[in-house]
């Protein structure tokens, strides 16, 4: 199972002041040098956290895998095209937002995103689409032409006792392995923290984990060499215990 960090939240602090520091990018290379498989970022049409500035700083740096979240637009197409990521995740997104709010509704979208997903195939992007654990969504997704889906896990991550817990867990498996068995890659992500990632550590069919927010918040008081470290440790327990059944 890989870990992506995403770095936007080193971007919302700078933002804060509108100056120059802390800088994700510098970030980027941190979290690489901790063991992470890959850098996340949101360039946002209004651009208020990540800017074109740190994406092309990204793409430069970056040696590991860079997935660049966006919104299916000409303009960010055309971005996604000139820049070429490793990857493209597909997010819905609303000016107002704090942060992405809920999954793509690839079912509502069908034929653009099928015209969407084939121009950055062929610029070789591998794309992903960030959709809610719902099965008419994932038969969509590969419908479209997607490689990947991500697993929205906020409503995992908000659960708000035990048994809510277990059931959102169980649908993000059962999730998984209907889009393994449609032959999409499967990652998850949103709200995952130190507390909540062992169980979806779990799930073997995950490939990929997608945190931010609790790892730059950990790394405030800890650093972010240790932040990294820990999550990875605790990622690496749960499969390990998992193996040993
Ligand atoms: N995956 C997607 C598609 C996201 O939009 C976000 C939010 O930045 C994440 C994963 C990571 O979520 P969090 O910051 O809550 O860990």
């Amino acid at each position: 199972m890989r870990l992506g960090v995403n770095v936007d939240h080193v971007a919302t602090v700078r933002q804060a002041r509108g100056g120059q520091e802390p800088d994700p990018v510098a970030a980027a290379l941190l979290v690489e040098l901790a063991g992470a498989d890959g850098i996340v970022c949101h360039l946002r049409e209004d651009r208020r956290h990540i800017n074109d500035r740190d994406l092309d700083l990204l793409k430069k740096l970056v040696k590991t895998h860079l997935n660049l979240e966006m919104a299916a637009t000409e303009e960010m197409v055309a971005k996604a095209m000139a820049v070429k990521p490793d990857m493209v995740t597909l997010v819905p997104e609303r000016r107002e937002e704090l942060t992405t709010e809920g999954g793509l509704d690839v079912v509502g979208m069908g034929e653009n995103l099928v015209a969407v997903i084939g121009e950055l195939k062929r610029e070789n992007i591998v794309v992903s689409l960030f959709i809610d654990p719902e099965i008419q969504q994932v038969k969509e997704a590969a419908r479209v032409g997607a490689d990947f889906v991500e697993l929205h896990t906020g409503p995992y991550a908000n659960s708000v006792d035990e048994n809510e817990a277990d059931l959102e867990a169980e649908k993000l498996e059962s999730m998984a392995i209907a889009a393994s068995k449609l032959n999409l890659g499967v990652s998850a992500g949103h709200g995952l923290n130190y507390q909540n990632v062992p169980r979806i550590a779990q799930i073997e069919l995950i490939e990929e984990l997608n945190i931010g927010h609790s790892i730059i918040s950990k790394a405030v008081f800890v650093g972010l060499e240790r932040a990294v470290k820990e999550i990875i440790e605790l990622i690496r327990g749960s499969i390990q215990g998992r193996i040993e059944g």
